[in-house]
């Protein structure tokens, strides 16, 4: 079966056609990097606007090259929650739209689950598994039992992990999109010329919780604090910044394998792509545990992710009712 997917949560208006839940044909992705960069982010309004104007050519787009006829369509799969509202209506409209059209089922796919299910397209991994979802607007540590069954043990109580790194590369101007650039810069840099520190992490309530505003304020406005005396060049301070961000996540993810047991690790989410995040993820391997991670391409925004969660849900049976509507909020997880 051939499910197109569509993902316009944010500034990339994407769609693909995925054979039988594991077969990328296409995943066209148009991203708005460029028309937001003037602004240093997402600015809502130019999203929406850009997504009306792009989404019909993308979808044929994403047909031609996976070299099918739209009546060759067997499903259509689209983000509806969470993102920014004007965005996902214009990729949902649509869907519903075309799915009428062709009378073919529909399913509103949540774009956390998404993120979370992207590297089973690739290199399906078998449950339960540690769910690490690291992206521009969350972080989640979770055990996830199946595509549909998620147990959230840990979320940042403030700045999602992609903001951090975003928020500190706006400040230094360090261009845009800031995760990309400080993982650039920080290969160059000492990652111990600051020795900033993450929050201790709370041992009873909450153990697996992060929180990254701490650290971005430190960064942001208390670099001579942390100097270790070594010039505060970008490449120095991405690193060290980096080194903190990135090992709070590693010691969170660490005591959850050890408390839950589990064997298995999968990281989805643009934060994902991260180099340093990817080798310390990795490094789990040695000590017996199995470690999956998207490609690169299928861990920012992508409708490859969408067509493959949209496939596991039409073959066990679910459908999206046509009066579905886009919600900004998360749906909710069972927080344990
Ligand atoms: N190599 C990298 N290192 C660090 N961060 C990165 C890297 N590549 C991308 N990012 C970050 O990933 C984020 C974008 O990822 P993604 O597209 O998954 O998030 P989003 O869709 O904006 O948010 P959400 O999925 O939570 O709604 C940005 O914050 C970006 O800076
Ligand atoms: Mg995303």
């Amino acid at each position: 079966m051939y499910v197109l997917g569509i993902e316009t949560s944010c500034d990339e208006c994407s769609a693909a056609i995925v054979e039988d839940g594991r077969n990328i044909l296409s995943n066209v992705i148009a991203t708005q990097i460029e028309l937001h960069r003037p602004f240093d982010g997402v600015v809502p309004e130019l999203a929406s606007r850009l997504h009306t104007e792009w989404i019909s050519q993308v979808v044929d787009a994403a047909v031609k090259q996976a070299g099918i006829k739209k009546e060759d369509i067997g499903a259509i799969a689209a983000t509806a929650r969470p993102g920014l509202l004007g965005s996902l209506l214009v990729g949902l409209n649509f869907a519903k739209g075309l799915a009428s059209v062709l009378d073919v089922p529909f399913i509103g796919i949540d774009h956390i689950r998404a993120h979370l299910y992207a590297p089973q397209i690739e290199h399906p991994l078998e449950y339960p598994y540690l769910g690490v979802l690291l992206s521009g607007g969350h972080t989640v540590i979770c055990r996830v039992d199946s595509y549909d069954s998620i147990e959230v043990l840990g979320t940042t109580v403030d700045d999602a992990i992609g903001e951090a790194f975003d928020k500190v590369a706006k400040h230094y101007g360090l261009g845009y999109p800031g995760g990309v650039m400080i993982d650039r810069l920080a290969q160059k840099g000492d990652p111990m010329a600051f020795k900033f520190s993450g929050p201790k992490m709370s041992s009873d309530y909450h153990p697996y919780d992060i929180s990254y505003s701490g650290l971005k304020t430190a960064v942001i406005n208390q670099l001579d604090i942390f100097s270790t005396g070594k010039p505060a060049t970008p490449e120095n301070i991405a690193a060290s910044f980096q080194r903190v961000a990135v090992g709070m996540l590693i010691k969170r993810v660490e005591k959850a394998l050890k408390d839950t047991g589990l064997k298995r690790i999968s990281a989805g989410g643009g934060v994902a792509a991260n180099s340093l995040v990817r080798s310390s993820l990795l490094a789990f391997e040695k000590d017996g545990y199995e470690v999956s991670f998207p490609s690169l391409k299928l861990c920012t925004d992508n409708g490859a992710m969408v067509a493959g969660l949209g496939y596991r849900y039409i073959q066990d049976g679910f459908r999206s009712d046509f009066s579905l509507s886009a919600s900004a909020r998360v749906s909710a997880f069972k927080k344990s």
